[in-house]
């Protein structure tokens, strides 16, 4: 498979006082908003949100000297699965008509609504490590022919730190990184590669004569 490598990242300029795109300053009650508060959805979209949110701004404090915008990053990795309402996933308390694989361009569907254009891509971006339209046409994947993989360094920093933690059976569960690069490995030496370019930017560096995966 052709996969490119996550780009490369780069330092963002610092935009003038007041001039930044919109900021969502309560995350959780757009969540609410499309979910009500106290069903399993909204308790497993919370928990695993706040679970991506910590993981991702320990990610960015290695990168600092890039200047990712943490606040940004912190609402994204709120909302980045707000989609999954319209995806069938009864384990996860949402009987929606689309397969499951579709909740990141649903999600971006709805923070557009929302008028939050910049989250919205990090929803539609941070499926698997990124889909190009590439893979997505040669895998007839039920999603538009576009490309999906994640641009900018908060992007790429919360499809990350998504890959940290599991929603399966319903449950807010966190993979170790020999976990993760094991669950990789099954879809090609190529993802897990991939991975590992994030890996050593975003993870402190392994104690000398650390067995490889030993981080987490
Ligand atoms: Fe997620």
């Amino acid at each position: 498979m052709n996969r490119r490598p996550p780009e490369a990242p780069a330092a963002r300029p610092i935009p003038p006082e007041g001039s930044g795109p919109p900021a969502c300053p309560d995350p959780l009650a757009l969540l609410a908003a499309h979910y009500p508060r106290g069903s399993r959805a909204f308790a497993l979209l919370c928990r695993h949100g706040e679970q991506v949110a910590a993981k991702a701004l320990e990610a960015a404090a290695r990168v600092a000297h890039l200047r990712p915008d943490t606040q940004f990053i912190y609402e994204a990795a709120l909302l980045h699965d707000i989609g999954i309402r319209g995806t069938r996933a009864p384990e996860l308390g949402c009987f929606g008509p689309h397969p499951y694989i579709c909740h990141g361009v649903l999600g971006r569907a709805l923070l557009e609504q929302a008028g939050l254009p910049r989250h919205a891509l990090v929803c539609e971006r941070h499926v698997g490590l990124g889909l190009s339209a590439a893979e997505i046409a040669a895998q007839q994947l039920p999603l538009p022919h576009r490309d999906m993989r994640p641009v900018s360094i908060e992007e790429q920093i919360v499809c990350y730190a998504d890959k940290f933690y599991s929603k399966k059976g319903g449950r807010a569960q966190a993979r170790s990184l020999p976990q993760v690069l094991a669950a990789l490995q099954r879809h090609g030496e190529d993802l897990e590669a991939r991975f590992q370019r994030w890996v050593a930017l975003f993870e402190p560096p392994a104690p000398e004569g650390a067995p490889c995966g030993s981080r987490t």
